[in-house]
């Protein structure tokens, strides 16, 4: 029978196996299978495991938070936080085009990710004792879909922040690569990872900088932040996460339309709810929210988010339409 308990044990046992002494890297990044991968290898090894948080100034509000206060706290991993929303935000000036929007965010990560490694693994050499591990969350589907090459950093390039360049020499540790989402779940809070961690809806790498359509600015991208956050609130409130697969919130940075608001009129830009019902994100519907939950949506944001004054829905299923708008 299958149980978290056991799996944790026997993982546990391979991870000390395959390290031994030897040092270990992970890259958080807020989503699910990072986080229970590094809280596995955190059992496993303690403090030989060091854990890099990107923070690439599209993340949604109180998700750096969020890893830094509740994961570590609960977990006890060691983290180092880089702080390069700058970076980013210049590197995306005045791009629109989708693809390059991932292409660079991607690119980003992976410089700022090697600039960390690579203080830390200087820094270790110096104290006699190389990293020469790397934690990557790798799931069986993952595996499946790659054609189920054993252990190589080459990692799936298609969208995923957090691919690794072909060239680096780690040895790569990947407890989670005969697991399903829902097992890692079930691990991740047999582990103690929080529950908001745990049980969080799929959220793009790219991150909020997909969700802009248009250029990303710090502007824009506060906007949204507090759009979403909106969003999310009164999602959890009327107990409907578990009931949608994910719900993108869009700025449609680049289109403005008329409004009225006490007594004066607006051109502001609209904001897209994208509620989807999926099993695995190849298909969606989009879902029925009840009418009342949609106007406390639209309410509370024409009322509490500066420039915008207009809420729409999006009701494409897909396909046609993707999941996101980007
Ligand atoms: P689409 O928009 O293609 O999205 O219907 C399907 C699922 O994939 C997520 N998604 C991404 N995830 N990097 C990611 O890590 C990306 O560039 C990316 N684009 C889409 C999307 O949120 C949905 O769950």
């Amino acid at each position: 029978d299958w149980n978290p308990g056991n799996v944790i044990a026997d993982q546990v046992a391979a991870i000390r196996a395959q390290v031994g002494t030897g040092r270990v890297l992970c890259a958080l990044s807020g989503g699910v299978d990072s986080a229970v991968a590094a809280a596995l290898v955190h059992k496993a090894v303690g403090d030989q495991l060091v854990c890099v948080l990107v923070d690439h100034g599209l993340l949604r509000e109180g998700e750096r938070e969020q890893v830094e206060n509740d994961y570590v706290d609960s977990i006890g991993v060691r983290l180092i936080t880089v702080d390069a929303r700058e970076q980013f935000l210049s590197a995306l000036d005045g791009v629109t085009d989708p693809e390059q929007k991932r292409k660079i965010i991607g690119r980003e990560f992976i410089r700022t990710f090697e600039r960390a490694q690579a203080e830390l693994v200087a820094e270790a050499a110096a104290e006699g004792d190389p990293i020469r591990f790397l934690v990557q969350g790798t799931l069986y589907p993952d595996v499946v879909e790659s054609g189920g090459g054993a252990g190589t950093a080459n990692i799936k390039s298609h969208h995923n922040v957090g691919g690794l360049p072909d060239d680096v020499e780690f040895e790569l540790v990947e407890p989670l690569r005969t697991l399903f989402k829902d097992e890692v779940r079930a691990i991740g809070r047999e582990l103690g990872v929080p529950e908001v961690i745990v049980s969080r809806q799929p959220f793009p790498g790219p991150g909020l900088g997909i969700r802009i359509v248009g250029a990303v600015t710090a502007e824009r991208l506060a906007i949204l932040r507090q759009a979403d956050l909106i969003v999310r609130q009164e999602l959890t409130g009327a107990g409907l996460d578990q009931d949608i697969w994910q719900c993108p919130v869009v700025l449609l940075a680049d289109v403005r339309s008329v409004g009225v608001q006490g007594d004066g009129r607006t051109y502001g830009h609209p904001i897209v709810l994208r509620p989807v019902s999926s099993e695995d994100a190849m298909t969606a519907d989009w879902t029925r929210l009840p009418y009342d939950l949609l106007a406390r949506i639209s309410n509370r944001i024409t009322n509490e988010v500066a420039d915008v004054n207009r809420v729409v829905l999006d009701v494409t299923s897909k396909p046609p339409g993707t999941i996101e708008w980007e």
